[in-house]
């Protein structure tokens, strides 16, 4: 049974899978090229595990040992060479994802499976610049990861099926429910998600209603958690516009088309949350949501 897992960069969603896999007592090698990422990982990580502690959800003793779970290493070819799962959870860039893949197909044991976050980019294609792509599939976990409970698994033109029962069978033993799809544009959370984000902006840049008008109705309409245009400052503007063009492009379809405001948010580095601006504004420390200035009535 795989216990050894190694995890490929320390970004939110690197943390976030480090966080569940030792927090149910896998072994993890938490690796990132940056050795100040990664001690921003462990401390992201440990305030985490403090909100459970808070909540009563986990014991003190239980996130020191969660915590004991984790090595961080900035060499792929040593945090790979046990690991009998990596999870690629690297920056959403193709270039960067094939360079990473062809790396720890080279290091990894026969045998690894080789799984990757990617929130759209093809699976197939990741998996044909390694010699194993029987042995390569998606594991989409969503964000946050320790609170969010879908992990969306997407089998690749050649994964094989023990490969994606033993993903199922992993998925359960982190708590989360998996779903298998597969490989095609967006996959399904981003092919039915970004569409709707995309009208959200639209129907801002057509001046139909207001930021807080457009959330608040799907909020308290549809039972949504975050509103699509807080959703998106969350996700990172980046990423969706980055997720809209796969679509656009894998498809082929206009309806896909990203909004001219999201491209021109992007373009000026207003892209959320990461940057302290997008639709609203965030500060330090405060939970008040604020409309930026720019749709401000
Ligand atoms: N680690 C551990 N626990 C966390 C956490 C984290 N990073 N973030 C939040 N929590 C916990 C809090 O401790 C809290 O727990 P209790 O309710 O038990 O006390 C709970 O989650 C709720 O947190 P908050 O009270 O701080 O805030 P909230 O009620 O506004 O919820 C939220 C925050 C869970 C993020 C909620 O707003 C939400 O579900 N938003 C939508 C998230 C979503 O859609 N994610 C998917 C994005 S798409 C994606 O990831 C994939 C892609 O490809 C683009």
């Amino acid at each position: 049974m795989v216990q050894k897992i190694a995890v490929i960069g320390a970004g939110t969603m690197g943390n976030g899978i480090a966080h569940v896999f030792a927090q149910n007592g896998f072994t993890v090698n938490l690796i990132d090229v940056n050795a100040e990422q990664l001690e921003k990982a462990i401390a992201t990580i440990s305030k985490n595990f403090d909100r459970q502690v808070a909540k009563g959800s986990v014991t003190e003793e239980k996130k020191q040992q969660a915590l004991a779970n984790i090595t961080t290493i900035t060499d792929i070819a040593e945090g790979v060479k046990h690991a009998e799962l990596v999870v690629e959870a690297a920056t959403e860039n193709i270039e960067l994802k094939l360079q990473i893949f062809k790396q720890i197909d080279e290091f990894a044991p026969a045998g690894c499976i080789l799984a990757s976050n990617t929130s759209s980019i093809s699976i197939t294609k990741i998996a044909a610049v390694t010699k194993r792509p029987e042995l390569v599939i998606g594991m989409h976990f969503m964000n946050p990861v320790p609170v969010m409970k879908l992990v969306e698994i997407i089998n690749g033109y050649a994964t094989n099926k023990q490969v994606t029962d033993a993903i199922v069978d992993l998925s359960k033993r982190l708590g989360k429910v998996p779903c298998v799809v597969n490989d095609y544009p967006g996959f399904i959370a981003n092919k039915i998600l970004m569409p709707m984000i995309n009208e959200a902006i639209y129907s801002l840049y057509e001046g139909i209603a207001g930021v807080e008008e457009i959330d608040t109705i799907m909020k308290l309409g549809m039972a949504h958690p975050m509103g699509p245009l807080q959703l998106a400052d969350f996700i990172g503007l980046d990423v969706c516009l980055s997720i809209l063009n796969v679509l656009y492009n894998g498809f082929g379809n206009t309806k896909y088309a990203p909004c001219p405001l999201l491209v021109n948010m992007v373009t000026a580095g207003k892209l959320g949350v990461k940057t302290g601006e997008g639709f609203y504004i965030y500060s330090a420390g405060s939970k008040e949501l604020v409309v930026s200035d720019r749709f401000k009535k």
